[in-house]
């Protein structure tokens, strides 16, 4: 098995409570299901609880803050040109968006164009952009759908719409409350996020 040293490098971006990120430090503390090492956390909010999981798993965080930019009067351009600076000293094999709750421009995409993977609750195609459970709820509770899913998915500049690499319909039940249906996509998330990181790695790996 590798050393540590060895080990491929993932920096996670989160916007929120984690528990993506927790599934995935979790996951890197059994090799077999996920054989890296997350290098760093950043997130865009500093009181996402995502940063306390991170710092209890003895993971390097920094916070990075799009208002900050625009107060001194810098673009949007200069916030991801930062960000994009900040993820280049930590020397990520892979950038995994997980909740990441801003969208990486092309001056961000620029710098990492093969490396980037975002985790969606909706299946390709359908429901891009936030609120995707919500909307796919509403779509079942209209008749216009029966399943809804999740996915991983290479980032590119269209929202949602890389090329997938994993992804896997869920049911949507006549009983389900929106809540329900939220728990029973997160749970699969967890298990996706995982799988679809160790893929994007294994793809990675072959094109060295
Ligand atoms: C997940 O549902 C993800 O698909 C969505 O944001 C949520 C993040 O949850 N885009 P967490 O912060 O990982 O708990």
């Amino acid at each position: 098995m590798a050393s540590n040293d060895e080990l491929p490098r993932i920096v996670v971006l989160i916007s929120g409570s984690g528990s993506n990120l927790q599934a995935l430090i979790d996951a890197t503390q059994t090799p077999r299901k996920l054989q890296a090492k997350i290098v760093g956390v950043i997130s865009n909010r500093q009181k996402a609880y995502g940063l306390q999981r991170a710092q209890q798993a003895g993971i390097p965080t920094e916070t990075v803050s799009l208002k900050k930019f625009k107060d001194q009067g810098k673009t949007r351009e200069d916030f991801d040109e930062s960000v994009a600076t900040l993820i280049h000293t930590m020397q990520p094999d892979l950038i995994v968006l997980a909740g990441w709750m801003h969208i990486l421009s092309p001056t961000f995409l620029a710098h990492f164009p093969n490396n980037v993977m975002n985790l969606h609750p909706a299946l390709p195609g359908q429901f891009d952009g936030a609120h995707a459970i919500e909307r796919a709820f509403e779509a079942y509770q209209q008749g216009r759908i029966s399943e809804t899913g999740i996915m991983v998915h290479k980032v590119i500049a269209d929202v949602d719409r890389g090329q997938v690499i994993l992804q896997q319909p869920i049911p949507i039940l006549p009983d389900d409350t929106l809540e329900t249906l939220e728990d029973r996509i997160h749970k699969e998330e967890h298990k996706i996020i995982v799988q679809g990181a160790q893929v994007f790695l294994d793809e990675l790996a072959c094109q060295l």
